[in-house]
């Protein structure tokens, strides 16, 4: 059993890869449930990386439920730096009661676009050799190891400067409103099938977006086909290019959201 949160796709397209034919479950449609508690041979967490950390939502969701397994692990999917978090996250959860048995990352595009340009992103893909990180921790997890990725000290360096001065503030809150709609929105409605959150209501062809559900994920503005919706805060390099992992489709991250 693999519990995913995605936005872009690619830590769907990395749970399926993962899990063969194990069962997906969405986190963000489960996170609707009152009673989690799950139990399985070996369950895992397969989850993007936000600014070094497990996207706030992911933590509630393991800290609200309860894990009945022999074999629990995490992968966290992400673009450019880790900031060490295999270690760092593996040591708060077993702080909490939650014990980690298998802890890896896997570098993929980076769907950041607050501050890279996707196209570029798109285009050094093939550097990082996706499927073959994918196969090495399914191999892993197959054979049930016992593995926490150890944090480099450049990554702690990173992760350490970065959290003394952060470039950007992407928790959304009501006083940290992140996007801003431009005159280019067609009232789709794309935008509010792909959110995970719910956080999106269409009010006369336009959205309208809740800041405390919100996740601050960016499947909205990646999947507006008129990049319409943009950062109130930020100036994007490439704002017209947007990134969705290519083996996923629009109608699978609507499903995913459910
Ligand atoms: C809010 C936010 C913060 C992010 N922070 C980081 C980061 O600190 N380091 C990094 O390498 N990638 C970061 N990323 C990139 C994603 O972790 C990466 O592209 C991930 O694979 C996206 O997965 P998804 O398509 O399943 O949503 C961030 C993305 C978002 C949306
Ligand atoms: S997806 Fe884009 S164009 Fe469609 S309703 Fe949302 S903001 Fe408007
Ligand atoms: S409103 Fe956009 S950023 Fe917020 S949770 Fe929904 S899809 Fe993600």
């Amino acid at each position: 059993m693999i519990f995913y949160f995605t936005a872009t796709g690619n830590s769907l397209y990395a749970a399926r890869q993962i899990g063969g034919g194990d069962e997906l479950v969405s986190i963000a449609q489960e996170l609707r449930k009152t009673d989690r508690h799950y139990q399985g041979d070996a369950i895992g967490i397969v989850v993007p990386l936000f600014e070094f950390d497990l996207p706030d939502v992911v933590d509630r969701f393991i800290a609200t439920s309860t894990f009945d397994t022999d074999y629990f692990f995490i992968v966290s999917t992400f673009g450019m730096h880790s900031g060490g978090i295999a270690e760092r996250v593996s040591k708060r959860l077993e702080a909490a009661g939650r014990h980690v048995d298998y802890y890896n990352t896997v570098i993929m595009v980076d769907n950041a676009i607050q501050v890279f340009d996707m196209e570029e992103q798109m285009r050094i893909d093939p550097e990082k050799h996706v499927d073959e990180q994918l196969e090495a921790v399914r191999a892993d997890i197959a054979a049930r190891r016992h593995y926490i990725q150890p944090a480099t000290q450049e990554e702690v360096d990173f992760y350490e400067g970065y959290m003394a001065n952060p470039a950007f503030d992407l928790h959304p809150r009501l006083d940290n409103p992140l996007y801003r709609l431009t005159d280019a929105c067609i009232g789709c409605g794309t935008c509010s099938r792909v959110c995970p959150m719910r956080s999106i209501t269409m009010e006369d062809n336009r959205p309208s977006w809740d800041y405390t559900t919100c996740a601050g994920c960016y499947a909205c503005v990646h999947a507006c086909p008129k990049a319409a919706i943009r950062f109130t805060k930020y100036q994007e390099p490439n704002p017209e290019v947007h990134y969705r992992n290519p083996h996923v489709t629009l109608a699978d991250l609507i499903k995913a959201a459910g």
